[in-house]
This record gives structure tokens, sequence and C-alpha cells, in this order.
């Protein structure tokens, strides 16, 4: 099966409400680790790729890399997905290489650190969906912005964050303006392992403080608008588990203390209306655990494949609990894949009747 779009995807999930995994990938060995949980346990998957992630693949190695996927993997319906893309020429590049869906990030300015104003995100995000739909790719686009994007190193919500929050009445704008197919939300969550500013008198690490009651609101503006159970995009959503920090600082690493989105916010979101789940940082401190344990345990081992396959083998496990948690799992084989021809017709159908 060819790869799907991120649209029919989201639009699925909607349909059943549960939440799909975005999973970042830049190498063979994480591909592999998602596509074989998702073969394993029927679940449609979204597998992104960065600007960092297509620069290290040199682009043309993650574009062969997700075809033999997809002919290894003939049942899975997965959607290769631009992960905040700065402009419309990175976007372009995404979907002449082949990506079924991409990102635009109009939130930031195209050195992706300055906060772009709101009439510069509706104009370049609006120009990608031009472009994007044409082909019957999918778009996101993302309102409000993310903390830690800089540098990897989130800082959760701070008190006076509130302005770079995704404002309610705005995401209605934003939708009918751009035509986008789902919606990234600022709500206090950061990209990177460190997450959260509070810690208790202990010094250990408590939860990020997110804005959670705004998907809610969101959500209902959206659907008062005419947009009922429009996807809504959790980013930064990796929990960042103890027990895996655990792993890398016992055979060496130096993670300091913290924690993640916990599932229970997660599952909040995805019960109103989150369907596409942002998870990269989870799966790098467990592949990393697991090599740094096979180094120090082994350290006469000099064969890439010795630590390659332990890494493969733990983001695998650590995406099989990912696509239980989010509720993916199971509903692979439940709808037929639309292509990219039929999609750009649809596209094509609903601007007619607007
Ligand atoms: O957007 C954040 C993802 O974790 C990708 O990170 O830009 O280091 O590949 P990256
Ligand atoms: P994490 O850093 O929490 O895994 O978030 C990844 C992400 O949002 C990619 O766009
Ligand atoms: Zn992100």
């Amino acid at each position: 099966m060819p790869m799907v779009t991120m649209r029919q995807l989201l639009e699925e999930a909607a349909k059943g409400g549960y939440g799909i995994g975005a999973f970042n990938v830049n190498n063979m060995e994480q591909i592999q680790a998602i596509m074989r949980a998702a073969e394993e346990l029927d679940a449609p998957v979204i597998i992104q790729a960065s600007r960092g992630a297509l620069q290290y693949s040199e682009l043309i190695y993650l574009k062969k890399l997700m075809e033999a996927a997809v002919e290894r993997h003939p049942g899975v319906k997965v959607a290769l997905h631009l992960d905040h893309g700065n402009s419309p020429e990175t976007c372009k590049q995404a979907i002449d290489l082949g990506f079924t869906s991409v990102m635009m990030d109009g939130s930031l300015m195209a050195d992706g650190k300055t906060i772009g104003s709101y009439e510069y995100n509706v104009e370049v995000t609006a120009e990608v969906v031009e472009m994007a739909h044409k082909h019957g790719v999918s778009v996101e686009g993302e309102l409000g912005a993310l903390g830690g994007i800089e540098d990897g190193h989130g800082a959760g919500l701070a008190v006076d964050d509130e302005e770079h929050l995704t404002d309610p009445e705005q995401a209605v704008d934003f939708v009918k303006k751009t035509g986008i197919d789902c919606l990234a939300l600022a709500i206090g969550t950061s990209h990177g392992a460190y997450k959260t500013l509070r810690y208790d008198k202990d010094g250990n690490a408590l939860p990020p403080s997110l804005a959670l009651d705004r998907i809610e609101k969101i959500e209902s503006n959206l659907a008062a608008a005419g947009y009922p159970a429009f996807p809504l995009v959790m980013h930064g959503s990796s929990s960042v588990p103890g027990e895996l920090v655990d792993v890398v600082n016992k055979y060496g690493g130096k993670m300091k203390k913290t924690m993640g989105v916990p599932m229970s916010d997660i599952r909040f979101g995805i019960e109103r209306g989150v369907r596409k789940i942002n998870v990269d940082t989870d799966g790098r401190i467990a592949m990393t655990g697991a090599v740094r344990k096979v180094l120090m345990e082994s350290p006469e081992k000099f064969d890439p494949r010795d630590w390659l396959k332990p890494a493969r083998e733990a983001l695998y496990e650590l995406i099989k609990g990912k696509m239980k948690d989010f509720g993916q799992a199971g509903h692979g084989s439940e709808y037929e894949a639309v292509s990219l021809s039929e999609m750009a017709k649809r596209y094509e159908a609903e601007k007619a009747a607007v």
C-alpha cells in the first residue's frame, strides 16, 4: 500500500475517538522500529522528519528508507510528514520528495527562532495549503509558540507566557483563513527533555504546568464555527519517563532530574479533540539508554550492530506502549486507503463548495 495522507488518518481517528502518535525519525533503525510496532499492533501511524532529519539523511536516504518501509510492511497505514517546516520552499521540497503531509510552522519566521506576526503566519500557511492540497497532501499549521524550539531545551509554561499560547478565538479565524487540515496548539508544552519549571522542596521535578483548558475552548469554538471534530495537535508530548532517564544515568549519562507530559494530560487532550501527538525525545532517551548499557557492560564490543539492535528494540518497545496508550492500536485495517490523487479531487470539490 502506498503511503496515506495525514488528513485521512486524523479523520478516522476523530471518528474513533483516539489519538495517533507522530514519531520523529532520522535513520533506518527508527523507521524499522516504528513500522514493526505499527504492523504488529495494526496501528495507523505518522512518521515525521524535521528539517534536521532531512539534512542528516541527505533527503534521498530518508525517501528511499520510507519506500523500503512501505514495501516491507504493505499493510501499515503510514503518513510521512514534514515536522516544523519553516517556509513554503521547505514544504515544497518535502512534497516533491513524496511526503504525504507537511507542517508549515508560521508561528516562527523562516529562521525558526523569531516569533512571526499573525498576518505572516496566515499568509505563509495559506500559501502552503494552496500548493499542498493540489497534490492531495495534508497541511498542519501552528498558532501560538511552543517553548524551547530554538535550542531543544524547553522551559515549560511560565506565568507570563500566556501571550504565546494559542488564542481560542483566533484559532477559528486561523483555520478559516488558511484551510489547514489540523492545528498545532501552544498550551505550554515544549520540545526536548526539560519541559518543566516546577520542582518540589526536595528538588524532584513536577509535571509541567499546561493550559489544558484551552484545548476544550478551542475545540468548542471550532465546532461552533462549523468545524466539528477538527483535529488538534499536541507537540512536545514526550513523557520523559523516569525509568528511561535512570537507564541513561546508570550507564554513565548525565541527564538532569526532569519530567515530561503525563499520559493523563495527553488523555485529557485526546478526549477533547487532540488527534496527533508528537513524540521524539522519549525515543531518543530509550535508544541512548540501550546504547550506553551495551557499551558500558561490554566495552570490548565494536560492531555497531551490537548497540544498534538493542537501540532499535528499545524504541520498538517504547512505540508499542505509546500506540496502546494513544488508542491507535487495532484501527489500521478498519478502512481503505485514500490515494493522494483522490484526496486532491476532494480538496478541489471542497473549495468549489465554499
Ligand atoms: O521539533 C522537534 C523535534 O524533536 C525534532 O528535533 O530538529 O533536532 O530533529 P530536531
Ligand atoms: P518531544 O521533544 O516532547 O518529543 O516533542 C517532539 C515534537 O513536538 C516534534 O515536533
Ligand atoms: Zn514540535
